[in-house]
């Protein structure tokens, strides 16, 4: 900014009695559009690394031990092209050895010291106070967040990242690589991948928590379409079909652009957690939920320990999940179609995050360090993700049969008996909701995109789970993303931190691809139905507009 002023006073330099009205006018321009300048850039600063110990203030006990062991100061981290690779493998295909090596990690882990940061109890807790409102900047209004929005795949990583160098250092073992659980493949394979790893399963191993659901048990196919870790009497048949579903509409048709992939941005000093992105809501969310216990009962919270923020990562099945929530993120980059890049903006590649190496010293990361997992020397084993192609045949994807096919002349009169959205009209917590949407003219370029804003939660302290469907009225709230109308979901997960602060919410979903998908490109408007599938009881929910627009990323950062 000094720059631009000494240019523009060396502009300005020689001074005639007409120039000093002029220069007076653009002074007052300048100072106009300095302001606004300042006030741009700093609603845009990238986050700047923490100083864990000293800035941690938790209620829950989450702060890493202080002093901790090691040198002074925060270092930046540098790549180290001399490591081995690691190549990280699917969790339930573990050899022997492998086995082995994992279950004497997490002895170690659990066996260092509280005055450890790189002990399981310590790595559960960098984990907690990064999204339960642990860390205050100074002169700041709100606690750091690293969950519900564009920091949450980059953040995990770097979490992975030293979590793994860790174990690797106790171990003394440089070429561990952390399992993946591939939850996301419904293959029908012995063993299968789509139920919680039976190496983690078994009570004398370092690898189990007690802590968790136990109908995972009776039906231990994972449910990507449950909220609140409730049972359900699902088929595995069924339930391969819908987690399919499920994947494609989350990751594929879904969310084709940075923006909606990734997450709302989050700047410096902004409200943290505006919303996540399509996967970071499900399945990542639907994983948690459905490992954890609904019915933990005190001392621990309800969905503890997977399910809860506070204690998840004190399962180490929690790091096998997001190994696999890491390895599907560089498969998004990769499938056809949309524009399938990173957030280019500076403030989100510059935005830094502090962590505790091998050596339990202190290193800070950027957002860019970690974009490239090549860089980070590790790389996962090739392993089928059939959901990419919705399940079916590549080709086939869009001919999967409809939940309600109707007729272009039936289309026409749902449509024109359908209300528009009202802002008072409420997201009942039995009723489904249905009103109409108009399109846009169509663009050549970008992605259309259904948002609703403003969206109003009572109680804060209560979830909200969500779902919504594109021309399917009879929607109920047992339905599931078997049906191809399915669209997306909304979920909103109380937590210390967000909870405390109850802004109007936002969601976004790409619409478009999902029109082309269910053969239904040709309306002029859309037919939406929302539905609550929030335990009971539930809450009204009510949100101010809906609206279709064109989302421009990456150019365009929405
Ligand atoms: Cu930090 Cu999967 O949660």
């Amino acid at each position: 900014m000094s720059r631009v002023m000494s240019e523009v006073s060396g502009h300005l330099g020689r001074g005639s009695p007409q120039n000093s009205v002029m220069n007076c006018f653009f002074w007052v321009l300048l100072v106009v559009s300095m302001t606004s300048l300042v006030f741009v850039a700093e609603a845009t600063l990238p986050i700047p690394a923490p100083n864990i110990p000293e800035q941690c203030n938790s209620i829950q006990n989450c702060c890493m031990p202080s002093p901790y062991t090691g040198t002074a100061g925060i270092r930046l981290f540098e790549f180290e092209p001399n490591q081995p690779w690691r190549t990280r493998r699917p969790a339930h295909l573990l050899s022997q050895f492998e086995l082995d090596r994992l279950e004497r990690a997490y002895d170690l882990l659990r066996a260092l010291p509280d005055s450890d940061p790189r002990s399981l109890l310590n790595q559960k807790n960098l984990h907690c106070l990064y999204c339960n409102n642990a860390l205050y900047y100074p002169g700041q209004k709100y606690p750091l967040e690293i969950h519900n929005g564009w920091y949450f795949l980059p953040w995990h990583r770097m979490f992975l990242y030293w979590h793994e160098r860790i174990i690797a250092k106790v171990l003394n073992d440089s070429t561990f690589a952390l399992p993946f659980w591939a939850w996301d493949n419904q293959q029908d394979t012995n063993p299968p991948s789509n139920v919680i790893p039976p190496q983690y399963t078994n009570p004398n191993s370092s690898l189990y928590d007690p802590i968790r659901n136990n109908c995972s048990l009776v039906n231990p196919y994972v449910d990507f379409d449950t909220r609140g870790g409730i049972c359900t009497n699902k088929t595995a048949d069924y339930m391969r079909v819908q987690n399919d579903r499920l994947m494609y509409t989350q990751l594929v048709v879904g969310s084709p652009t940075p923006a909606l992939f990734y997450g709302q941005p989050y700047y410096f000093g902004d409200f943290g957690g505006k919303g996540p992105g399509t996967f970071e809501d499900s399945p990542h969310g639907a994983v948690h939920a459905w490992v954890g216990d609904p019915y933990a009962q005190p001392p621990y919270e309800v969905l503890d320990d997977m399910g809860n923020f506070q204690r998840s990562a004190y399962d180490p099945v929690f790091y096998a999940h997001h190994s696999n929530v890491d390895r599907i993120w560089n498969l998004w980059l990769n499938i056809p179609g949309g524009v399938r890049t990173h957030p280019m903006s500076k403030a989100f590649n510059q935005s830094q995050f502090t962590f505790y190496d091998e050596n339990a010293n202190l290193v800070k990361m950027n957002v860019s360090h970690v974009l490239d997992s090549d860089l980070l020397r590790y790389k996962f084993e090739d392993f089928p993700a059939p959901w990419i192609t919705n399940g079916v045949k590549a080709g086939k994807e869009n001919t999967v049969a409809l939940c309600n096919p109707i007729s272009a002349s039936a289309v026409n009169s749902l449509i024109s008996k359908t209300p528009k959205h009202g802002s008072k009209d409420q997201i009942n917590v039995t009723i489904p909701y249905t009103f109409k949407v108009g399109r846009p003219a169509k663009s050549r370029k970008g992605t259309e995109v259904l948002e609703f804003s403003g969206i109003s939660i009572p109680n804060a302290t209560a979830n909200v789970d969500l779902k919504v469907y594109l021309f399917y009225p009879q929607a109920l709230s047992n339905s599931t993303a078997w049906c191809p109308e399915y669209v997306g979901a909304w979920d909103f997960i109380p937590h210390i931190g967000q909870a405390d602060y109850n802004p109007k919410r936002l969601w976004r979903v790409a619409v478009g691809p999902k029109l082309k998908q269910i053969g239904k490109d040709y309306v002029k408007s859309i037919v939406v139905t929302v539905v609550q599938t929030t335990a009971p009881p539930g809450q009204n929910i009510t949100f101010d507009k809906a609206r279709i627009f064109y989302d421009l990323s990456p150019r365009v950062t929405l």
